[in-house]
């Protein structure tokens, strides 16, 4: 369960899921016993389900009722189905809040959240706590024995909706945290700069939680710790379900669902856990040309955490709520973001849902079946899957997805320091995603991955501009550049610390002598069209966008970039060290869409990338998961017309029919994949 967390693991899952979320509260007997046939005929193997089922599993509190769920378990089996439960902490019943009113979250504005919609509780709340751990003992001490329950989830989509809190229970809660960090309040002190507008503390007891705008920007480094504070208070409310199940249903596995804000994915959360799980709702991109950019990016993040995971909830039609309708997955569309999915590493997907409800918040959520009961073509679509991954999914276990250029990701500490002053610029998720898709749509194989993960095996790794670079990352870098690898470091690389302070040497800090040079200016570009700051590369010229910085090279570094205009003329703007058998360029300026746009290809050049399979058309993508010597080779169509694959890998095709002549077509959404 403990494996080292990396973009390379593969989950520990003995068996390729492949199943429906299942509300079956919301619907008849008749309907239940229909669903499970439905069900099997479709090659479902797996359901989940309970977790908002707070009020049917406990009315009173302390008085469990098993009896509905039981029964709908023994349906499944009965058609061979099992199930996998989710504790319903996100919805806790009426009488919570009856009996508990001060543990509803305060948000920033201090407002507090009432009963009657979810996730409306504080996790720092200990009567929370109890009534987390009772019900999650409850469920695993009924359950421990029944063959059909085979996994579990923690509470739902933690931080989907709030995450910050500011009520009694989660101020006193931070408070201890920060005991726990500290020890003694001069070092909290000391650490938060708090001799800056005269804000020491004498005691713990005295601390706020954060909060913008109460009057004006608090301290970077108190709301560091705030996000950390809020991480580590969610991991230790999933632990208290955790080792319950784990000491219970010793057999059964674990995760969780999301994946959310204000939590730490590559760290205690998940490796309590078997696998991480995430929502999966690609129709949340209106636009539709960047819709597969974002997909894969979005599936990439993920593997970034910890490896592997599962998809409990893939979106199966438009999903709608108050405020938006989402377009409706097109023929074959749900297919095609299936093994989308599995080739960016899912190991498990789930559909959402099984049936549209006909009330509640989610009315028009729809599922695979519509409103009136009536299967239709996302039904048959699901059937063609199941058939498909019947034979298929067994196969996929155990292989990891490889890719030759990678985007750095996945550091909570390094995304939430940036956030304390944005400044404006885009979050790293975004600074990444925008990389990624350039590569993405170049036909680039890439990917993301932690700085301190093996990075063995890419061609390219690119950190765009984390502030906090950490000092275990450095010989990680180093060996990766010295066997070949070219890095890529973007302008306000490492220029801060973990206390979230500015560094008092000179930039790039840590990375200085790994990039061979130093930073003379720094500052933000506000508007790239006055003053402009034009850097030019061979005979290449780009307007600066967001930062710019003027450079020092050190002794043996080279200035690969200058700039040319105005008072900066001649100065560096991009180096490089060559170091070993690869290289680190420093990048002066935001590494924005334009400057991807102006120089990608000349990276592509530095690093030797090329397509995986050239003279690919556009839509066409192509991704790899590798199990020892065997390649399984994904060929996804994400246009709307059909296109003509001039050239595809040889092997046995163990999804799409091989045609006889060489030459493939694949329709608008197509799927090919090749073992070889
Ligand atoms: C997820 C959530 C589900 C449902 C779905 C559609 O975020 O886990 O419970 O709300 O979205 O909105």
């Amino acid at each position: 369960m403990t494996t080292e967390l990396s973009h390379l693991r593969p989950s520990s899952l003995d068996t390729f899921l492949f199943g429906v979320c299942y509300y079956p509260e919301h619907w008849d007997a008749d309907t239940r016993r229909e669903d499970a046939q439905r069900m099997r005929e479709a090659g479902i193997r797996v359901v989940r389900m309970a977790e908002f089922a707070s009020e049917l599993l406990e009315p009173q509190p302390g008085e469990y009722q098993f009896e509905f769920f039981d029964e709908v378990i023994a349906e499944l089996g009965k058609q061979g189905i099992s199930t996998i439960l989710g504790i319903p902490t996100a919805a806790p019943p009426r009488w919570f809040s009856r009996m508990y009113p001060d543990a509803m979250i305060i948000d920033s504005r201090g407002n507090a959240m009432q009963h009657g919609s979810r996730q409306h509780v504080s996790l720092s709340h200990p009567k929370m706590r109890k009534y987390s751990r009772n019900i999650t003992r409850a469920m695993a001490e009924h359950y421990a024995d029944n063959p059909h329950v085979i996994g579990w989830q923690t509470d739902n989509e933690f931080h989907c909706h709030i995450s910050e809190d500011h009520s009694p229970a989660a101020v006193s809660d931070f408070q201890e945290f920060l005991r726990g960090r500290y020890g003694s309040i001069d070092k909290l002190n000391q650490a938060w700069g708090n001799r800056f507008w005269s804000l020491g503390y004498q005691d713990f007891d005295e601390i706020p939680t954060p909060r913008t705008d109460h009057p004006t920007h608090p301290n970077p480094s108190q709301q560091l710790d705030y996000a950390r504070f809020l991480s580590w208070r969610v991991t230790r409310f999933q632990r208290d379900q955790v080792e319950i199940l784990r000491k219970t249903c010793p057999t059964a596995f674990i995760f969780h669902n999301g994946c959310f804000s204000k939590i730490d994915f590559r760290g205690d959360f998940t490796r309590d856990l078997d696998v991480l799980g995430f929502d999966s709702y690609p129709m949340f991109s209106f636009d539709v040309a960047p819709r597969a950019a974002t997909h894969a990016f979005n599936l990439d993040r993920t593997r970034a955490w910890s490896g592997n995971f599962i998809i409990p909830e893939l979106q199966s039609g438009p999903g709608g709520q108050a405020p938006y309708f989402h377009d409706q997955p097109e023929p074959g569309e749900l297919r095609r973001m299936t093994y989308t999915s599995i080739a960016h590493g899912a190991d498990g997907i789930l559909y959402f849902r099984w049936r549209t409800c006909c009330y509640g918040a989610e009315m028009y959520w729809c599922g695979i079946l519509d409103h009136d009961n009536i299967p239709r073509r996302r039904y048959a679509e699901l059937q063609e899957i199941g058939r498909e991954l019947a034979q298929v999914g067994p196969q996929l276990l155990g292989s990891h997805v490889e890719m030759d250029a990678a985007v750095a990701m996945a550091d909570y500490e390094a995304a939430e320091l940036h956030d304390t002053t944005p400044f404006g610029l885009p979050g790293l998720s975004a600074q990444s995603e925008r990389i990624h898709s350039w590569f993405f749509n170049h036909q680039i194989s890439v990917g993301c991955a932690h700085p301190a993960d093996d990075l063995s095996g890419l061609k390219l790794f690119i950190l765009p501009h984390w502030e906090l670079v950490k000092p275990e990352w450095i010989p990680v870098l180093t060996r990766f550049v010295e066997q070949g690898g070219t890095l890529v470091i973007g302008a306000r690389s490492g220029t801060r610390n973990l206390d979230n302070h500015v560094i008092s040497e000179t930039a790039p800090g840590l990375l200085r002598d790994l990039c061979g040079m130093e930073v003379r200016e720094s500052s933000r570009k506000n508007r790239s069209d006055q003053r402009p700051w034009i850097l030019k590369w061979d005979d290449q010229t780009h307007t600066a966008r967001e930062w710019v910085e003027i450079l020092d090279p050190l002794p043996g570094t080279q200035t690969l970039a200058q700039w040319n205009s105005r008072f900066a003329t001649g100065e560096t703007a991009i180096t490089l060290a060559q170091r070993g058998k690869g290289r680190v360029l420093y990048v002066g300026t935001g590494l924005t869409e334009e400057w991807m746009d102006t120089f990608g290809p000349r990276l592509c050049e530095l690093a030797d990338l090329k397509p995986l399979l050239p003279r690919q058309p556009a839509g066409i993508e192509v991704v790899r998961r590798q199990k020892e010597d065997t390649t399984f080779w994904f060929l996804l169509n994400h246009a709307d017309e059909p296109r003509i694959l001039p050239e595809v890998p040889n092997g046995t095709w163990i999804i799409g029919e091989k045609p006889e002549e060489q030459e493939v077509t694949l329709e608008p959404n197509g799927v090919v994949v090749i073992r070889s």
